[in-house]
This record gives C-alpha cells, structure tokens and sequence, in this order.
C-alpha cells in the first residue's frame, strides 16, 4: 500500500469564515464538518486548526468545559469556524450526548479523527505496569475510538465521503517494538501505552475489513515526536508537523487507501 496521497478531496466549503457559526439544519448546503476527539490541545488542536484552514467545520471535542472553550476560541480568532464538543471517550452517556449534538446541531459528520491518548504515567515496565493503570490506557486508547466511532458511524455513513483518521503511533508497530536498532526507532519499553496502540491497530484493521466497500475510509496516523503534554514536551517535532499525516488522511481522494497505518514518509511496518 501506498503512503497517503496529498489533498485531492475538495470541502464542499472551501472559505474560511470569522463570523459566529450558527446551529445548521440537515441539508444539501452542509458544510464538510468534523469532528477531533482531543481537539483542545496539542496534535488535536493543531489537526482543528488545519481541517479548519481548509473551510471546515470543526468539531473540538473535549471532556473539560474551560480547556474546550478556551480552544475553541483560540481558533475561532484564527478564522477557524469551530464550536465545542462536550466529550469523554471512556463515558458511554458523553459520547451518546456527542453524538447527538453532531447529529441534531450540525446535521451531520463527515470526519472523524481520533485523536485523544494518554500514557498512563510511569512506570511502564511491564514487570511493574498495574492493571488499574493498563485498563485505564486501554479504555481510553482503544475502548474510547471504538465508542466514539461506533457512535458517530451512523452520521459518517451518509456523507458523500466520510474518513476515520486514529492517531496511532509508530510505537505501536510490532516490527518496530521488536527491533533491536536504538530506541527512537523501538519506542522505550512500554507495558500499557506501546501495546494500547498495537491494539488499537488491530481494531482499526477490523474496521476497514467490515467497511470496506462503503465509502468510510478507515486509516491510522503516527504523527512523529511531538512535542506536547503527552510526554513532557521532549517531542522533537512541532503539533502543526504532527498534525500534517493525519489531515492528509482525513482529506483522501475517494478511491485512497484504508485499513492502512502511516507516518509522513509513508506506511509504517505492522
Ligand atoms: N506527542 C507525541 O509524540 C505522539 C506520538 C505518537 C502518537 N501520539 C498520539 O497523538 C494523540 C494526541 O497526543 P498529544 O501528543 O497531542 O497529547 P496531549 O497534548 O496530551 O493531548 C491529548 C488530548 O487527549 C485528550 N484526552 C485524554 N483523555 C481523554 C478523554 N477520556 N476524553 C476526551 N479527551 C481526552 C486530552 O484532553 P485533556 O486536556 O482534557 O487531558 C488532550 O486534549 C494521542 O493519541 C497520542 O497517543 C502522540
């Protein structure tokens, strides 16, 4: 498989606005709209200011009410037609009511992207990793896409293109976790965050099986070293850099690649 191509999709809106966004009715005119899970800070906030440049819609889907407004605000004043998005992924009724505000307020989804991870904190050693702290990884890494996905598939099914980008991670990749080249490149030993996104990988292979031949076009992202919260910023890459694999994905021609897992340089080994 080849790596993702660049834009081809063209938004079915393509200027950037500054007015107030207003409730939109289902109809003909909706704009292309999205949603980021993650959306108020880091690689997500960045993958909404992006999708927003393009004349987006977007969703800032986040579980703390001051995080979320201040986002979206943020990139309001960057000319990103944004509007907030109450979400916890590890919370069934939350993602429920996310669902619903797409649905009843938007009209609609066209793009999702997955965006919200955690670590789980140290220590990761395997040895030493708790079960409280590999369930709460997973619940949030894996369990949350699948909840969120499964809600809003509904809403993605009848758009003209739908597209479900997951940020993974490279650290994810088995090839890579049992290499033995030098640790950028195997990810540091991880009992909880490195196997969440194998997993995660696994799902999202699954999903491209069984939604092959709808349109969803169902795609993994690995947005480098970023630096974010995530690891204490000593990230060595830029959120905006981070961010460019996966709005690649999310604007795919109709005839791209799914079930695929991608870095900037093109597929990443399973
Ligand atoms: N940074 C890297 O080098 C790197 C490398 C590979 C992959 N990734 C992946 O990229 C994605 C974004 O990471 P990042 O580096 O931008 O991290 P980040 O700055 O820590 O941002 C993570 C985002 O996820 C949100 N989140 C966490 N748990 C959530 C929940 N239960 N419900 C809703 N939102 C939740 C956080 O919200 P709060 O503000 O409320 O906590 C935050 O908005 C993650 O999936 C990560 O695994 C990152």
């Amino acid at each position: 498989m080849t790596g993702p191509t660049e834009t081809t999709t063209t938004p079915t809106t393509t200027t950037p606005t500054t007015t107030t966004p207003t409730t939109t009715a289902p109809d003909a005119r909706r704009r292309t709209t999205a949603l980021v899970t993650g959306g108020n800070k880091g690689i997500g906030y960045a993958i909404a200011a992006g999708l927003g440049a393009l004349g987006w819609r977007v969703g800032v889907g986040a579980r703390d009410d001051g995080r979320r407004e201040a986002a979206v605000t943020a990139l309001r004043a960057e000319g990103v037609d944004a509007f907030g998005v109450p979400l916890d992924v590890t919370d069934d009724a939350s993602v429920a009511a996310a669902a619903r505000l797409l649905e009843e307020q938007e009209g609609g989804l066209d793009v999702l992207v997955n965006n919200a991870g955690i670590t789980g904190g140290l220590p990761q050693e395997p040895t030493r990793v708790s079960p409280e702290q590999l369930r709460a990884v997973v619940e949030t890494n894996v369990i949350g896409v699948v909840r969120v996905t499964n809600a809003v598939l509904p809403l993605l099914r009848r758009s003209p293109s739908p597209r479900v980008v997951t940020m993974s991670s490279g650290v994810g990749s088995l090839a890579r976790q049992s290499a033995t080249t030098d640790e950028l490149s195997t990810g540091p030993i991880s009992g909880a965050y490195s196997p969440s996104k194998t997993f995660l990988n696994a799902v999202v292979v699954q999903y491209a099986k069984e939604l092959a031949g709808s349109g969803i076009l169902v795609n993994l992202a690995c947005p480098g070293f970023v630096a974010t919260d995530l690891n204490g910023f000593r990230g060595v890459r830029t959120p905006e850099q981070g961010a460019a694999v996966a709005i690649r994905l999310a604007t795919l021609p109709d005839d791209g690649p799914s079930g695929g897992y991608f870095e900037d340089a093109g597929a990443i080994p399973w």
